[in-house]
């Protein structure tokens, strides 16, 4: 299960991210925006995240105009690790080095067919572990102190 958040900004290119979901096959839950009403992004960020944090999804999908407050927003909640990405070099690693488990994409700043690329290689790549397993440890061990 994928979580979805955006606010106003994203909230086009994030139904062409429901569409590509549908498409595949692959379950979501979108914690809105649900119209592209002027909103504050923290809040939607804030309600996918902690759907992920708790388990109620594996995954997620933020955007923004910027993917940069909303990503901002998510990493604030314990267990969070979102990247925020513009490229797929970058979404490809968040996934192997960094055990990303949301992706935040700027909607005024990539293109829907680089946004759709991205969201494919962030959901088709594992973690690589190992030497990278010790250091994402060491970035949750700081949410403990
Ligand atoms: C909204 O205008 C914009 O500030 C927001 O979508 C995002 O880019 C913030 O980081």
């Amino acid at each position: 299960m994928i979580a979805l958040g955006s606010d106003h900004a994203g909230y086009d290119l994030k139904q062409e991210v429901i569409a590509y979901l549908k498409e595949k096959g692959v379950e979501y839950k979108d914690f809105g925006t649900h119209s592209k009403y002027s909103c504050d992004y923290p809040d939607f960020g804030e309600a996918a995240a902690r759907a992920v944090a708790s388990g109620e999804c594996d995954r997620g999908i933020l955007i923004c105009g910027t993917g940069i407050g909303i990503s901002m927003a998510a990493n604030k909640v314990r267990g969070i690790r979102c990247a925020n990405c513009s490229d797929c070099y970058s979404a490809e690693m968040s996934r192997r080095h960094n055990d990303a488990n949301m992706l935040a994409i700027g909607a005024r700043v990539v293109g829907g067919g680089l946004a759709l690329k991205m969201v494919e290689v962030f959901l088709n790549t594992g973690f690589e572990g190992g030497r990278h397993d010790r250091r994402v440890k060491k970035i949750m061990d700081i949410e403990g102190r």
